[in-house]
């Protein structure tokens, strides 16, 4: 498998998606619209309508070359749902749009009202543009007094998005299980690596699971199924089960005695901090999923399947086939692929006015050629870590994380595979040039912005192997931090750079 690869195409045992799902393709309906391409629903529901014949433009917040290259003959169009003015590019000739927009990693107290306000926008923006048809995924529960903040805010944007002329379909689902996908990680981080599990008791609350691959069929089959217009939908796996029942049945699959035991708190906040210590997943989205476990999330009825016949599969084969995923190591999509708040909109380092001042620059020589050098420098972060000074990268993550920060936690999506906008701990790959550079951007706390670039010069014989650390801060606070962390950077390049030239393959 190739260890870099901008433009990827995954290897897959399945059968296409085209052969699986139960309606016929209608390529020519016209232009469809999926909002939320960069997310993890959205950026799997993409290629397989690409493989369905559809014409099909994607719209994010931050376009890159990448997505083009990724999606070839997909549009890419800028558009953020927040501000209705960069609406009307993206709708402009769309027949049917998906709307897979989700602020969830704003955190408890701000997604509510961005979700609405960009629901709302989307609305009058699709109106204007003529857009025949809106299709949204939301989250099952009732509008009852007890529902979670999250769930009713899924219900919220359901109804505004349909307070208008266009019709809207709408599809409601619990846990969506796949590899990469928040619940899951969260789930497989604590069955791996405790024995004994103190959880409180709204874990006996009902769910039922969906496997992802039901729902991107479910997703494309009320596409092609024109009688499910304007209707409202429930979708689920098929297992209905307590959360405390979905841990142990992972736990048996691992085949992993754990513990797991009633413990008296019922305070989510402190739930999800301690979790987001010991998980991928950052506290804010940890604390809003955790608000929804506290309600039944379960169909209300199996109406779609006699429109869109899909046999669901269970909660078990789903993890079964996320793990599968996982050891391929073939994740397609990820949770952490959604940019953390503040980060969405990030300054690319090319697009400051003038270069950061604060730099701290590394190299060595090397005989290795360009190529072996890139593809262990692409291997950097998650499982292989961070050379000799890993303790200090771990360390540097988890008082991020003890901060509210991503932390080093997050990983890779892949530890063979790297492409722009993927995640490398508290990082993310701003640009990749195959054997030339790569450009990361700090998504860590930090009082400045922070990028990390690795370049191989080839001078004919041998390669200058760099690495370059660029922090711009206009505060006293941040040059402080810059000062104190120099001799840190001293050891910690020097290592990381030998540790790449050394790591290099048999050539
Ligand atoms: N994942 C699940 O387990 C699950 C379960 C049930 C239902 N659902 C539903 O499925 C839908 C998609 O969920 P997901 O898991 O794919 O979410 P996600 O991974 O968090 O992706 C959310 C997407 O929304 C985009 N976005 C956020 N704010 C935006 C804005 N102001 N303008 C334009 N785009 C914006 C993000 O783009 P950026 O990259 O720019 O941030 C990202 O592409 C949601 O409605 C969710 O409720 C998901």
């Amino acid at each position: 498998m190739a260890l870099v690869n901008s433009n990827e195409s995954f290897v897959t045992r399945e059968k296409p998606y085209q052969y699986m799902i139960p309606t016929s393709p209608m390529p020519d309906m016209g232009m469809v619209l999926v909002t939320g391409a960069s997310g993890y629903i959205g950026g799997r529901l993409v290629p397989v309508l690409m493989d369905r014949g559809y014409k099909i433009r994607v719209m994010v917040r931050t376009p890159s070359a990448c997505l083009a290259k990724q999606w070839p003959g997909v549009t890419c169009s800028a558009g953020d749902a927040l501000h209705l003015e960069t609406l009307g590019r993206p709708l402009e000739g769309i027949h049917t749009a998906y709307y897979l927009i989700h602020s969830l990693a704003l955190g408890p107290d701000q997604f509510d009202e961005a979700d609405i306000k960009a629901a709302s926008n989307f609305r009058k923006a699709a109106e204007e543009a003529g857009v025949k048809r809106i299709i949204y995924l939301g989250g099952l529960g009732d509008l009852t007094p007890g529902l979670s903040d999250h769930l009713s805010s899924r219900i919220k944007v359901a109804r505004t998005l349909s307070n208008g002329p266009i019709p809207v379909t709408v599809l409601r689902a619990a846990v969506i299980i796949g590899s990469g996908s928040a619940s899951y990680e969260i789930i497989h981080s604590l069955i791996t690596r405790f024995r004994v599990l103190p959880l409180p008791s709204f874990l006996d609350s009902l769910c039922q699971p969906i496997s992802i691959r039901d729902a991107l069929k479910y997703l494309v089959g009320v596409l092609e199924t024109p009688e499910t217009i304007g209707k409202s939908y429930d979708i689920g796996g098929a297992d209905i089960l307590t959360y405390r029942a979905m841990m142990k049945e992972f736990a048996h699959l691992l085949n992993r005695r754990v513990a797991m035991f009633h413990f008296p708190l019922n305070h989510i906040p402190t739930y999800a901090y301690v979790a987001s210590l010991v998980t991928p997943v950052p506290a804010p989205i940890i604390r809003s999923l955790m608000e929804g476990l506290r309600n039944n999330v379960v169909c209300r009825d199996a109406h779609i399947r006699s429109l869109v016949p899909v046999e669901p599969i269970s909660y078990r084969e789903a993890l079964v086939r996320a793990m599968d995923r996982e050891e391929q190591d073939q994740i397609r999509t990820r949770w952490a692929d959604t940019y953390p708040p503040a980060h969405e909109l990030a300054i690319k380092l090319r697009e400051m006015r003038k270069l950061p001042r604060y730099t701290a620059t590394h190299s060595i020589e090397s005989d290795r050629s360009a190529a072996h050098l890139f593809q262990s420098i692409c291997r950097i972060g998650g499982k292989e870590g961070w050379f000799n000074a890993n303790w200090m990268w771990r360390l540097r993550g988890f008082l991020d994380r003890l901060l509210g920060g991503v932390g080093i936690q997050r990983g890779r999506r892949s530890a063979a595979t790297l492409k722009i906008g993927d995640v490398i701990d508290f990082w993310r790959v701003e640009d990749l040039v195959p054997d030339r550079r790569l450009l990361l951007r700090a998504e860590m706390l930090l009082p400045g912005r922070a990028w990390l670039e690795f370049n191989i010069d080839d001078n004919g014989n041998t390669r200058t192997l760099q690495i370059k650390a660029w922090f711009h801060t206009r505060t006293i606070f941040g040059k402080l931090y810059w000062y104190t962390f120099v001799p840190f950077h001293s050891i910690v390049f020097k290592d990381l750079i030998k540790g790449i030239e050394q790591a290099v393959l048999v050539e």
